[in-house]
């Protein structure tokens, strides 16, 4: 029933788009009023065009406290930091301070791109065994609960980010979000139907339950006011003291007591954990395709490796005279996207624990013109072998426990600074937890480990030595990072930035992203076209089409014919994503697209 009425509020939702689409005036980069709480937003319809700087988000609330900040003389960084505070009142079932995130930041003074892993980490006690009932299978409620809480680092990569970069405060950026959640918001269809899905888990912990359910336990309806006097406590003490209280003060002593003693699957981490963990700076990936320099990020995440496989292998192709949903496009976006999934599952993890793993050399040249070769002369719907990276590969595997939630946002300022940030606390409301007293929700990122196998890249068991961290315990993983598929993604175009996107959408991430930019490099659409396509996600499985595909059917009778098998439609994941970006357009406007999807926005000034 509730996934049947959920179905409805998308297709309600996706009707009110088309009509806005047409009946809306283009806001053309002003700001339009917030909702007040109690309200609704308006979604944004088409893309928005600005001159001085933009926020694109997963709320029309966050995107415009961004642009507030870059207003007030804010960098892209400080916006950065606002959206995800924001975001985590606004949309707290994606993203949060109980989670983690890979932030691509390019800095137009020095012309520099940096990578900030964010990543979360397994604690020093957590064992694959926590997983496992007597008869050594999975558990079947694996993703709720203390067991599946990572250390989570969003909090240290904000922190980071914003020393090395930020012009104004810390204090002035957190304060949007305190107000917000202090003032309250007004839930959203999509936050109701989170809360919904959720309900059952949130009735095991008391503290979700108040915070997220009303007395009796029904869900609350569209438009009634969410306050989080908790979460605005938390966020000014943040604001206060600097992330030492968060991961050594006393917020780290509530997560570590909520965590130990939840009434459901305890978990192991430690005040230890939180007080080692460490934001990680990273090479980023970097590869071309039709002549852009595009740029993502490295292992631990999957996404720029195998974005990059995927692209390289669609080089050689004429993708361009394809019309774009064709069988003819969807085979070949098919065919490259199941060729690198089968490596990616193979070999990438957490690179600092798999060092013999030569996870790059996936993008050289030579290797890429092979694996095209292989790719585009395969016969259509066969699964792809991984190729010959080592030795003795590794069993591909995909994790079949990826989550779909997480979001991402993209920024630009005045002076042409590029945040592409993507966010997550994992399934959607994450281990379904909120910290005692603390008003935000844990992340269930070890799921993102591939429970199912004992070795390999992905793996929650102590085979393969650390290189980075210094834990005394012989078999202790304590400090490796679960594979991601997050996919933040900067474009260049003769050296200068063009493109901030990302997705989420869990392992449909890579695809989604690489579909996008084939649209605005290969179709030539704008931002909003490139987000509103029709998508597919191919990962050496059964071919996933979105019911966004018109004629859809007789597009699946001829994928069929040709030899692909075709997964069935299901409810609620009919359609997938939800990407937010901004091009730099050649006479230096900015366009912003925000997915129809969910429920995002594009703020500019
Ligand atoms: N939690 C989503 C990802 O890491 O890909």
């Amino acid at each position: 029933m509730i996934e049947r009425c959920c179905v409805y509020v998308l297709a309600g939702f996706l009707s009110v788009m088309l009509f806005f689409a047409e009946a809306y005036p283009d806001p053309a980069g002003e700001l339009t009023e917030p909702p007040e709480p109690g309200q609704i937003p308006v979604y944004q319809p088409k893309a928005v065009l600005a001159r001085n700087g933009m926020v694109s988000a997963a709320h029309p609330l966050a995107a415009r406290i961004g642009v507030e900040i870059l207003r007030q003389g804010g960098n892209a960084v400080d916006a950065m930091v606002a959206v995800q505070m924001a975001l985590n009142v606004v949309e707290p079932q994606s993203s949060g301070i109980g989670g983690g995130c890979f932030i691509l930041y390019y800095e137009a003074a020095q012309r520099r791109i940096t990578c900030l892993d964010g990543r979360e980490e397994v604690p020093a006690a957590a064992r694959r065994a926590d997983f496992l009932d007597s008869q050594g299978r999975v558990v079947d409620d694996d993703l709720t609960g203390g067991a599946p809480v990572g250390v989570p680092g969003t909090v240290a990569a904000m922190w980071e980010a914003h020393r090395r970069w930020g012009k104004l405060s810390w204090p002035k950026v957190l304060e949007p979000a305190i107000r917000l959640a202090e003032d309250g918001i007004g839930i959203t269809p999509r936050l109701r139907q989170s809360i919904a899905l959720n309900r059952s888990r949130f009735l095991r912990f008391p503290t979700s339950r108040r915070i997220f359910l009303k007395p009796d336990g029904s869900v609350p309806e569209i438009g009634e006011v969410l306050r989080q006097h908790d979460l605005a406590r938390t966020l000014r003490l943040l604001s206060q003291h600097g992330p030492a209280v968060f991961y050594e003060g006393e917020i780290a002593r509530d997560i570590v007591r909520t965590v130990q003693n939840a009434s459901y699957r305890p978990g192991k981490l430690s005040l230890e954990d939180l007080k080692r963990y460490r934001v990680v700076e990273r090479d980023p990936i970097r590869f071309s395709y039709r002549g852009h320099e595009i740029v993502s990020v490295p292992p631990p995440s999957s996404g720029g490796i195998t974005l990059g496989l995927m692209l390289g292998i669609l080089e050689p192709t004429d993708l361009a005279s394809c019309k774009p949903g064709s069988v003819e496009e969807v085979e070949l976006l098919a065919r490259a996207g199941a060729a690198s999934f089968a490596d990616r599952n193979a070999y990438l993890g957490d690179q600092d624990w798999n060092p013999d793993i030569p996870m790059r050399r996936l993008l050289e040249p030579t290797y890429v013109r092979q694996r095209a070769k292989i790719a585009l002369n395969h016969k259509s719907g066969r699964p792809f072998e991984p190729g010959r990276l080592i030795e003795g590969h590794f069993q591909a595997s995909e994790n079949p426990r990826e989550g779909h939630d997480t979001t991402h946002f993209s920024i630009v300022d005045n002076q042409r600074n590029v945040i592409a940030c993507t966010t997550t606390i994992e399934h959607g409301m994450g281990c379904a937890l909120v910290v005692e007293g603390r008003g935000f929700l844990l992340n269930n990122e070890l799921t993102d480990f591939d429970l199912d196998r004992e070795s390999g890249p992905n793996a929650l068991d102590p085979t393969p030595r650390p290189r980075r961290t210094a834990l005394d315990a012989p078999d202790s993983i304590g400090g490796k990072r679960p594979r991601s598929s997050m996919t933040p993604v900067i474009v260049f175009r003769d050296g200068e930035p063009y493109v901030s996107v990302g997705s989420p959408g869990g392992v449909q991430i890579i695809g989604i992203v690489g579909q996008i930019l084939v649209n605005l490099l290969d179709h030539k659409m704008d931002m909003q076209q490139a987000i509103n396509a029709p998508r597919l996600s191919s990962r050496n499985g059964p071919l996933e089409l979105e019911a966004l595909y018109p004629q859809r059917a007789n597009l699946v009778r001829e994928l069929e014919r040709r030899g692909w098998r075709i997964e069935p439609l299901r409810p609620l994941y009919d359609v997938w994503g939800g990407a937010h970006g901004i091009r730099i357009n050649s006479d230096g406007t900015l366009e912003g697209g925000a997915d129809p999807r969910r429920e995002g926005a594009v703020r500019g000034w």
